[in-house]
C-alpha cells in the first residue's frame, strides 16, 4: 500500500512528549516491568465530591443535552468572573472577557491560528510546556526562543530581545508558575513584559494553570492584576490541576475582548463547545475553591517534603522555594537529560520527564512530577537515595 502523505505542517512538529512517555511505560508495563510513573502533571487524587455530585445533577436537565453555547455558558463565565474577583482581585465583564474552552490545551493550541500570519513572530520559552511552540509551527508563525535560565530565576530576559525582533512580534507566550521549572513571576516582570507589549503592539498569553498549586505562604498573582494589562494580554486558567480535573477538560480564556472574540469565532467552526453540564461543575468547583484548595495543597506540601531531601540526597539540585507539583532537578554531570531519564527508568523504575523535551534549554535537567499517590513518592525517595547513594551519585555510576 503506498503511504498516507501527511501534510508537512504536521510532519515539522514532534509527537506530544506525554504522549511518547506514555507510550515507554505502556510497552514496559506489557513486558511485566513495575514503572512509577512521575512523568505527565496528571493529578492521582479524586475530583472533590462536591463537583461529580453537581455534574450527576446536571447530566439530568434535558437543557444541557443540546449544543452548548461556543463561549461557555452564563453560569460557567460568571461563576469564573466571581473566581477572579475573589482570588486575584481582577474585575471580568462574564460577557466579553471571559470564555470557556475544552481544556486549556486546547484554547493555547488554536489561540495562534488566530492571531499569527505565517512569518510573524511568536516569542515562547525554552523550556516550556510543548503546546505553545507546536501551536506557533502549525499557524505558521516562526517561534522565537526566550531562554529561561537559573541565574534569571527562569524568567525571560526582556531587555536581550532586540528592536527587530520585538517589532515583528505578535503574541508572547508566558507560563507563571512555571512548568517545567516552578518559577513564579513578580509583579515588576508582569509590569515591565506589559509595557513592551503596549510599546511594540502585541498580545502577551500568560497560562496561569499552576496558579493555586505554590508552597509559600503568597498565592501566585493574575497578570491581569496589573494595571491596564487587558489591553495587551489574555490568560488561561485552568481547572485541571486546581481541582484534580484533567479528565473532565475545562478551562478558561480571561481578558482582552477582542482576542477572546477571534478566538471564538476560530473555535466555532471547530468545536461546537463544551458540554454544558460539565461547565455546570465547573462552576461548582470555582464556587467552591475556598473550601477545597487548602486540602490539594497541603497534598502537594507533604509530598515536596519527602521528595526534595532524597534529591538533594543524592547531589541534585532543586529549587526548594518554587511553585507547581513539579521538581525540576539538575542532576550533577554533563549527560544529556535522555540518558539520565532512560538510566532512572532502567535502575529505579521511575518515569521521569527529560528536561530536553521542554526545549533545548531545558537540557541538564529532569523533571518529576508529583502526581502520584503520597505513599508512592515515599517509594520513589526511598528507591532514588538506595540506588544512587550506594553507586555514589549518579554520575559516578556513568563509563
Ligand atoms: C505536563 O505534564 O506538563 C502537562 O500538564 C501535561 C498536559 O497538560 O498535557
Amino acid at each position: 500500500m503506498t503511504p498516507v502523505a501527511i501534510a508537512h505542517r504536521l510532519s515539522a512538529v514532534p509527537e506530544y512528549l506525554f504522549t511518547s512517555l506514555a507510550e515507554k511505560r505502556r510497552v514496559l508495563e506489557s513486558a511485566g516491568k513495575k514503572i512509577i510513573d512521575l512523568s505527565i502533571g496528571d493529578p492521582d487524587l479524586p475530583t472533590p465530591q462536591i463537583i461529580i455530585n453537581r455534574l450527576k445533577e446536571a447530566v439530568d436537565n434535558p437543557e444541557h443535552h443540546r449544543y452548548p453555547q461556543g463561549k461557555g455558558s452564563e453560569e460557567f463565565r460568571s461563576a469564573t468572573a466571581r473566581f477572579y474577583r475573589r482570588r486575584f482581585g481582577v474585575e471580568l465583564d462574564p460577557e466579553t472577557e471571559v470564555m470557556a474552552v475544552v481544556g486549556t490545551k486546547e484554547g493555547l493550541a488554536h489561540l495562534p491560528l488566530a492571531l499569527i500570519n505565517p512569518g510573524e513572530y511568536a516569542l515562547v520559552p525554552d523550556p516550556a510546556y510543548p503546546v505553545y511552540r507546536t501551536a506557533v509551527c502549525l499557524a505558521g508563525g516562526v517561534v522565537v526562543a526566550l531562554p529561561l535560565l537559573a541565574e534569571n530565576d527562569f524568567l525571560p530576559d526582556l531587555k536581550a530581545l532586540s528592536d527587530t525582533i520585538l517589532k515583528r512580534t505578535k503574541l508572547l507566550f508566558l507560563n507563571y508558575p512555571n512548568n517545567p521549572t516552578g518559577a513564579i513571576a513578580t509583579q515588576a516582570f508582569y509590569q515591565e513584559v506589559c509595557e513592551l507589549a503596549r510599546r511594540y503592539n502585541f498580545i502577551i498569553c500568560q497560562d496561569n494553570a499552576y496558579a493555586d498549586i505554590y508552597c509559600g505562604d503568597e498565592p501566585p498573582m493574575s497578570i491581569l492584576a496589573i494595571e491596564g494589562a487587558k489591553e495587551v494580554a489574555v490568560e488561561f486558567y485552568s481547572l485541571s490541576k486546581t481541582f484534580n480535573m484533567t479528565g473532565w477538560r475545562v478551562g478558561a480564556i480571561v481578558g482582552n475582548p477582542e482576542v477572546l472574540s477571534a478566538l471564538a469565532k476560530l473555535k466555532s467552526n471547530i468545536d461546537s463547545g463544551l458540554f454544558s453540564a460539565i461547565q455546570s461543575a465547573a462552576a461548582t468547583a470555582l464556587d467552591s475553591y475556598e473550601l477545597l484548595h487548602p486540602q490539594i495543597l497541603n497534598a502537594y506540601k507533604e509530598r515536596r517534603e519527602i521528595f526534595l531531601p532524597a534529591l538533594k540526597e543524592i547531589g541534585w539540585h532543586v529549587n526548594s522555594a518554587s511553585a507547581t507539583f513539579y521538581c525540576w532537578a539538575k542532576y550533577p554531570d554533563s549527560r544529556s537529560s535522555f540518558d539520565v531519564c532512560n538510566e532512572l527508568l532502567d535502575k529505579c523504575g521511575i518515569i521521569a520527564s527529560p528536561g530536553a523535551g521542554f526545549g533545548d534549554f531545558g537540557e541538564g535537567y529532569v523533571r518529576f512530577s508529583l502526581t502520584a499517590p503520597t505513599h508512592t513518592i515515599k517509594q520513589s525517595a526511598e528507591i532514588l537515595i538506595s540506588t544512587f547513594t550506594k553507586q555514589k551519585t549518579l554520575y559516578h555510576s556513568s563509563p
